[in-house]
């Protein structure tokens, strides 16, 4: 009788503390950041380990043939403008990167990443693997993205090449 007594208690015991276990998670998980705060914290670095390693790899080297590197490529570091362009609505048909032929699709990004994370993750490889570019802001991004307005179609680098189609609008 006095085991089972002392086996309930012990149960009791362990029960209660089960409980205030879970109210003080329950309570500092109130305290976590946010999905928003997250997303807001989020460097360049990151944006690019979730978005665009997995096709232009870690070190930016891209594969051979089918991912173009980002690394030492002169659409990272060249006009803000095109660079903007190809993120925000993607990049299809034959493009030329360090003498090597791609001709692949690269989906758009602008439904994804919002102004400041694009300017964040192109700054980001404008900065690294060898590129040395001035850095993108989000206000950029923005008139790029308010400018070209609704694309279906993703570009190709023959749109790109035209001057129309490059560089950072003016704004209102
Ligand atoms: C699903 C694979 C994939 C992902 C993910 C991806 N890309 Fe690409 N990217 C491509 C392909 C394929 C091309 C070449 C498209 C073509 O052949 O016209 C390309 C081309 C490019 C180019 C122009 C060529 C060069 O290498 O300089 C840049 C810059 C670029 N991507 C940056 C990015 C950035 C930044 C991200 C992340 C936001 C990203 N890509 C995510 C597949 C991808």
């Amino acid at each position: 009788m006095k085991v089972t007594n002392h086996l309930l208690f012990m149960g009791a015991l362990l029960l209660i503390s089960l409980l205030t276990i879970g109210f003080t998670g329950l309570q500092n998980s109130t305290t976590l950041p946010t999905i928003e705060d997250t997303e807001a914290d989020e460097d360049g670095e990151q944006i690019y380990m979730t978005r665009c390693q997995s096709c232009h790899m870690a070190n930016g080297e891209g594969v051979q043939g089918v991912f173009p590197p980002v690394a030492n490529s002169p659409y990272v570091s060249g006009d803000k403008g095109v660079l903007v362009r190809m993120i925000l609505h993607g990049l299809r048909g034959e493009i030329v990167v360090q003498d090597v032929t791609y001709n692949g699709m690269m989906p758009p990004w602008g439904g994804f990443l919002n102004d400041e994370q694009v300017a964040k993750v192109t700054t980001y490889i404008r900065s690294n693997f060898g590129n040395d570019a001035e850095a993108i802001s989000a206000e950029e991004v923005a008139k790029i993205r308010a400018f070209v307005g609704e694309k279906k179609d993703a570009w190709t680098w023959e749109e790109l090449s035209k001057e129309d189609n490059q560089g950072i609008p003016d704004g209102e």
